[in-house]
């Protein structure tokens, strides 16, 4: 399941990260990248112990505590502390994919990449090409969304940076590894969730609404590891 999460930051907190981001000092992306993804991979990076990437990182996990639609998606248990790219001129990254397990920069931690996460932080209309490309079984998928805006998505699909033709492309990356290993799962139980919140509005006093979200809190229980 793909989700294109509305406003996670605000598109003013966006534009201030741009502005701050504009003024730091990049590297090269490849540095990060697997030796197949590297042949391939042409941006540049913000260093992971940036102190700037540690500040703006740590305000895009508080603003992910508190969006409901993340936490309900994602069943979040670690989340890797977020990273910032920029692709300029005719800057793109070609198909690759992502490894299941990133290291924690400075900690002696491992996190399983059960799902990605891009947040565009570069207004759509400041730049053109940049779109983010996930290969489906039916097809890819395109994305350019508004500053500020998150997708979601499998961490296990091939994709792509389109070339960007005009302007600049900043984004926030990360990887997240969710309290539920399997894709299946975590879609059944955001649907799920999502069924209660309409019930729970519509039909409040509805004694059947109990039992459902035991049904839900059960499956969260057999599907789960903390
Ligand atoms: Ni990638």
């Amino acid at each position: 399941m793909q989700l294109a999460i509305k406003a996670v930051i605000s598109r003013d907190e966006a534009a201030a990260f741009v502005r701050a981001l504009e003024r730091a000092d990049w590297s090269n992306g490849k540095a990060t990248a697997g030796y197949l993804s590297a042949q391939v991979k042409n941006n540049a990076q913000l260093r992971e112990d940036h102190p700037l990437s540690r500040q703006l990182g740590e305000k895009i996990l508080d603003a992910l505590d508190r969006n409901e639609v993340f936490i309900a998606a994602a069943l979040p248990l670690k989340v890797v502390p977020p990273l910032f790219n920029r692709y300029g001129d005719a800057q793109s990254y070609g198909r690759h994919i992502d490894g299941g397990i990133r290291p924690v920069f400075g900690r002696p931690q491992r996190v399983r990449t059960d799902l990605s996460a891009t947040l565009f932080l570069s207004p759509p209309d400041s730049y053109d090409g940049g779109e983010l490309i996930v290969e489906e079984a039916g097809g890819a998928q395109s994305f350019k969304l508004e500053a500020g805006d998150m997708l979601l998505y499998p961490a296990n699909r091939v994709h792509r940076v389109a070339p960007v033709t005009r302007g600049a492309r900043l984004a926030s990356f990360f990887w997240i590894q969710s309290m539920v290993r399997l894709e299946d799962h975590r879609t059944t139980l955001f649907q799920l969730d999502n069924a209660l919140r309409t019930l729970g509005r519509d039909v409040p006093d509805h004694p059947a609404l109990v039992e459902m979200m035991g049904v839900y809190h059960n499956l969260l229980r057999l599907w789960s590891d903390t």
